[in-house]
């Protein structure tokens, strides 16, 4: 943070004295006005729920422009990213700040690629799930359940132990997402297979069974990777932030992922692609692409509750970069496969058709979100809608863990505490129960 020679000045109407608040700049975006001695100063908080203008922390991992629809990695845009890199070396980027060099990357990968296990008895704790519960409920389950059985990587303040944290919760998230799938279908575990690629093992333990191998398919491959790649991080979103408050009472990194994982799994953030698809599923059923109009116009009544969903971001209001590419994926998948004529897939091209040009959405500036697509690639894929969101918390597992243990690092760090307006009765005596 570079202070700045500028100082914000806060004055009264009521003849309270003014104060100056200093400013700090980023190495880009918005500048910052320093409120932590406000309350010192003035007697009075900041009121900002939903945190809609204000920064929780400083970070040197993710930068979002909205308004251009920009997002870096480590200063990279992600357009330059998707291709040409894998998952892995995105990991390395946002874990340690650099792409890695041939050796780098042979080594990081090596390294993830042999904590792909998890402990055999993750197994019979599976088993006290019920076969249908929903897989995101069976991972927040799975993830806190790591600090059972890692003690040698729970200290949230012992730097090796971070190291190792993470390193285990990249390399075991495809094992226990795809555990939670096959539990939910009834099949066996497919134990991993480290000489196949990150992405190719995850694709083999879903869909191989222990009667049929699993060929990995390039493209549908480069799909799901692409898919991990664009939801690895996204700066200080609801479940990073979540996972760096729950971090910051100096937790273990593995509960404060799985209240990531909690947090990812509202329809408002992670559930999105599922309700998307959902949402598509419905329409479909009512009627298909004839009745879009029908469905556009409950979106617009202020007195119905329907979301056009997989559309809109509190950040990007010009568009989601992420989108583009997930879009050119969902083409190329759908091509791949012989899907083009899909009915739900016509009617998702319809529906962002009609909301491109419709001026309730150009004037609100809502565009097609990452998860209207991903959405539909991942159906494309074979992967059941359920089970969407545990692999955008796969994905964002490294962003999570990046963010994490750059707070812990941060000597400003504090435990989260945020304040409040009381708004309830003002003190009361209590009334004995037989005069209530
Ligand atoms: N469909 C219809 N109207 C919408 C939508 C939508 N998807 N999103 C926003 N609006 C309207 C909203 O009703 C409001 O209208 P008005 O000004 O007339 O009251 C206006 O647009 C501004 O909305 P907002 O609620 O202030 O926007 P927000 O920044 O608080 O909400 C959002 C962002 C993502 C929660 C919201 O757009 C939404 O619920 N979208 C659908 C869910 C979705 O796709 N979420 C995934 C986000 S991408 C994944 C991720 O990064 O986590």
């Amino acid at each position: 943070m570079t202070p700045s020679d500028v100082k914000a000045t806060l004055s009264f109407s009521d003849g309270s004295p003014s104060i100056d608040l200093p400013l700090y700049s980023g190495s880009i975006g918005p500048d910052v006005i320093d409120i932590r001695k406000l309350y010192a100063q003035t007697g009075k908080f900041t009121y900002d729920p939903g945190f809609l203008s204000t920064a929780s922390c400083q970070s040197a991992i993710t930068y979002i422009d909205g308004d251009k629809g920009e997002l870096l990695y480590r200063g990279s845009p992600i357009a330059q990213i998707a291709p040409p890199c894998d998952f892995l070396e995105v990991c390395h980027l946002l874990l340690k700040g650099e792409l890695p060099n041939e050796k780098q990357k042979a080594d990081f990968s090596s390294l993830v690629m042999h904590h792909t296990m998890v402990n055999e008895q993750m197994q019979f704790f599976l088993r006290g799930f019920r076969r249908d519960a929903h897989p995101m409920a069976v991972m927040t389950g799975l993830v806190g359940a790591l600090s059972a059985f890692y003690h040698d990587s729970t200290d949230i303040h012992n730097a090796a132990h971070r190291e190792i944290a993470a390193i285990r919760l990249i390399a075991k998230m495809p094992t226990l997402v795809s555990m939670a799938y096959k539990y939910g279908t009834g099949q066996p575990y497919i134990y991993p297979r480290n000489n196949l690629s990150y992405s190719a093992n995850f694709m083999r333990m879903m869909f191989a069974t222990p009667c049929e191998e699993y060929e990995p398919n390039d493209v549908l491959v480069r799909a799901i990777d692409r898919i991990f790649i664009l939801h690895a991080d996204h700066e200080q979103n609801a479940s990073t932030s979540t996972v760096r408050l729950c971090g910051s009472s100096g937790t273990n990194p593995f509960a404060a992922i799985a209240a990531g994982v909690a947090c990812l799994w509202g329809p408002a953030h992670g559930g999105a692609n599922e309700a998307a698809l959902n949402m598509l599923e419905e329409i479909q059923r009512n009627g298909g692409v004839e009745k879009i109009g029908d469905f556009i116009k409950q979106v617009k009544d202020k007195n119905s509750s329907v979301k056009l969903m997989g559309f809109g971001h509190r950040v990007y209001k010009n568009y989601d970069p992420r989108a583009k590419l997930m879009r050119e994926t969902c083409h190329e998948v759908l091509e791949a496969l012989g899907l083009h004529d899909d009915p739900l897939f016509k009617l998702a091209m319809s529906l962002e058709k009609i909301a491109l040009e419709d001026d309730y959405f150009v004037s609100r500036k809502l565009y097609p979100n990452v998860d209207f697509y991903s959405g539909i690639v991942q159906r494309a894929l074979g992967i059941p809608v359920s089970l969407f969101t545990a692999i955008f918390a796969l994905a964002r597992t490294v962003g999570w863990i990046a963010q994490l243990n750059e707070m812990i690092g941060d000597p400003e760090y504090k435990i989260g505490r945020p304040r409040q307006l009381f708004v309830g009765a003002a003190r009361r005596d209590v009334t004995p129960v037989a005069q209530r």
